[in-house]
């Protein structure tokens, strides 16, 4: 595998691929790859010819200056595990190349990227990923692009603006990747201490108290919310949300109709978590967490 910095390197390096018509999936990352990331890339290995992986801690879609210093940094594991999983291409580009002097262009999704996330971080977060986002896309051109449905508003942002701007992207969803205790991996995992990693999976288990509920036919958005709130009481959690909304527009439910994404956003310690789950009102909707997998598997498919 091939480690480049240039968007002119980048793009010199596709060349062959595209002159040959060869299909290439992107699989864009801040780095500090886990499991997460490395299932993304086995998923591209599968339906690609050629894999690339961008690696780039984009600062524009931070909101607090102490969260970007701190965001774990690791390039040559990260180009190793690219490699193992598959990767032809690491891109991991200076900010300078992203963002040279002058730059004076936003990518801006209106509405949806107000809710969830959106409201927490302020606008700026997600401007910054559709801006980077978008500016990924145009560099690397891919067929397809993949994205993890841990970030689930991300993945409704992204497929907006894919639609909207016309880009010739196809966009694959793929299932949240857990640890043995169901906590979601992410990078910042790694920045809890043994006190906040036992209290980290307080977020999964808020999620299966309220798929729980919805299991044995509670349809109120009250009471299936108040569920995930008291398992995240007794962690002693306060989240920054916890919301039951539309799938598709992020809107609140009132009640469980049909599919709802069930997301949640807590601080534990100073490392700020997300993670979700599809809830449906059908009597197939187990506890399990095998059934929770079946689902977001059949959401990567879909
Ligand atoms: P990052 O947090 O590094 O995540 C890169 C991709 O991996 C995202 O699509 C994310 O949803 C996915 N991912 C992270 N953890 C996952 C898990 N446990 N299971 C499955 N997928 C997971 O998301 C970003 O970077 C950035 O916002 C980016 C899109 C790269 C733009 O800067």
């Amino acid at each position: 595998m091939r480690t480049v910095r240039a968007v002119a390197e980048l793009r010199a390096a596709l060349a062959p691929a595209r002159r040959e018509r060869v299909a290439i999936g992107l699989v864009p990352t801040m780095g500090a790859l886990h499991e997460g990331h490395l299932a993304l890339i086995r998923r591209a290995r599968e339906q690609c010819d050629l894999v690339v992986v961008s690696v780039f801690v984009n600062p524009a879609q931070f909101n607090e200056r102490s969260d970007l210093e701190r965001y774990p940094r690791r390039e040559s594991d990260d180009a190793a595990l690219a490699a193992a999983a598959g990767a032809e291409l690491l891109f991991a580009p200076p900010v300078e190349e992203v963002y040279p002097a002058g730059f004076a262009t936003a990518v801006e999704v209106i509405g949806i990227t107000d809710r969830l996330e959106g409201a927490t971080r302020g606008s700026g977060h997600f401007r910054g990923v559709t801006t980077v986002v978008t500016k990924l896309l145009c560099m690397a051109m891919p067929d397809i692009a993949y994205f993890g449905q841990k970030d689930a508003q991300q993945t409704v942002v992204v497929r907006r603006l894919v639609q909207d701007l016309n880009l010739p992207v196809r966009i694959e969803v793929c299932p949240t990747v857990r640890e043995a205790d169901g906590l979601a991996m992410s990078s910042r995992n790694a920045l809890l201490d043994p006190d906040q990693r036992s209290r980290a999976r307080s977020l999964f288990d808020a999620l299966e108290a309220a798929r729980g509920l919805a299991a044995r036919g509670e349809r109120s958005s009250e009471a299936l919310v108040d569920a995930a709130l008291q398992t995240l009481g007794s962690f002693g959690v306060d989240p920054d949300y916890v919301a039951l909304v539309d799938p598709e527009t992020l809107e609140p439910l009132e009640q469980l109709a049909g599919r709802a994404l069930l997301a949640i956003a807590a601080r534990i310690g100073d490392v700020r978590l997300i993670d979700n789950t599809i809830l449906e009102p059908t009597p197939a909707s187990t506890s399990s967490q095998k059934a929770l997998q079946g689902e977001a598997i059949a959401t990567c498919n879909a």
